[in-house]
């Protein structure tokens, strides 16, 4: 039996998915003393916690609760992938929309509002109809809607109002693009482009957990470069970002810190467990 390494990773997980599995096999095959965290049965006590790890690898279902783990444990001065920094930036989507424009990085015409008149005045400053409305945080292309005019914006943002929580009153907007039946998921790890599939359908939401088919999609230098640009921009780490094809150029739509890879490893045939598990060990020796 070989020794494990001095290596100490925990995975901080809810339920264990594929993609959890091929990370606790690469940390396996790389003997590292890995520990697997289930985030719902720890009780979050400074004055309690005994365990020390080198590194944690963040991979709730729920960002509520990776994120307040990942704060507890970045207070306790462990090493959280990502860190509670990136993870805010990418899973507030207004945030990372921000964090695109100042940095120049070509994205969607965005705006936020709380109240229907409000939403009319950026129908307008956006350049009218269609739009879409989504959560400032989601995922898995839930609760997002096409608007194409204004009895439909007044629909849906009476539902909101009155139905919603205090987050979804909260009416992120952005102008709603002409995909050519896919738009594509690039991962990026430390700040490197690693692969990245196109997900097709005929659907204008394209999330493969909604249907869409993944196809390998060779990247160029300059589906790298905005990337790579985009990556920094939230911080770097463990990223998956979603890229909108235009005639023009590329589009950053959005970016993920707890991507779901298993239809990405599968399709390219690249090990992205296996560079997850690199980058773990690169962290934990910095
Ligand atoms: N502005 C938009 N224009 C066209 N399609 C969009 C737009 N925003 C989202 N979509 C489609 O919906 C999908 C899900 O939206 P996204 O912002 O990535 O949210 P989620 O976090 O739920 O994945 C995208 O992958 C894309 O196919
Ligand atoms: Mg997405």
């Amino acid at each position: 039996m070989k020794l494990k390494t001095g290596l100490k990773l925990a995975l901080l997980h809810s339920t264990i998915r594929e993609d959890e599995k091929l990370i606790i096999r690469e940390a396996e095959k790389n003997h590292l003393d890995l520990t697997i965290l289930d985030a719902r049965y720890q009780v979050f006590n400074p004055h309690s916690w005994q365990n020390y790890f080198d590194v944690i690898l963040e991979r709730c279902l729920s960002t509520t609760v990776g994120f307040q783990a990942t704060l507890f444990f970045e207070r306790l001065g462990m090493k959280v992938i990502n860190s509670s920094i990136v993870a805010n930036n990418c899973d507030n989507k207004f945030l990372t929309s921000l964090l695109l424009s100042e940095h120049k990085i070509p994205t969607i015409p965005f705006a936020l509002v709380f109240n229907e008149d409000q939403a009319k005045q950026a129908v307008k400053q956006l350049g009218g109809y269609p739009l879409v409305i989504k959560p400032v945080s989601g995922s898995w292309g839930r609760l997002l809607a096409k608007v194409n005019d204004d009895d439909s914006l007044e629909g849906i943002i009476e539902q909101k109002q009155v139905l919603g929580s205090p987050m979804q009153k909260a009416l992120y907007l952005q102008k709603y693009v002409n995909k050519p039946g896919r738009d594509i998921r690039v991962v990026v790890i430390a700040n490197q482009v690693v692969c990245a599939i196109y997900r097709e359908t005929s659907h204008w939401i394209t999330n493969t957990a909604r249907g869409a088919q993944a196809k390998n999609c060779k990247v160029d230098q300059k589906l790298s470069e905005i990337c790579v640009k985009a990556s920094s921009a939230v911080g770097g780490g463990i990223l998956g970002i979603d890229i909108f094809e235009t005639d023009k150029r590329f589009l950053v739509n959005e970016i993920n810190h707890t991507m779901e890879y298993k239809n990405v490893q599968r399709v390219t045939g690249v090990n992205v467990a296996a560079e997850i598990i690199h980058f773990c060990q690169e962290v934990a020796k910095s």
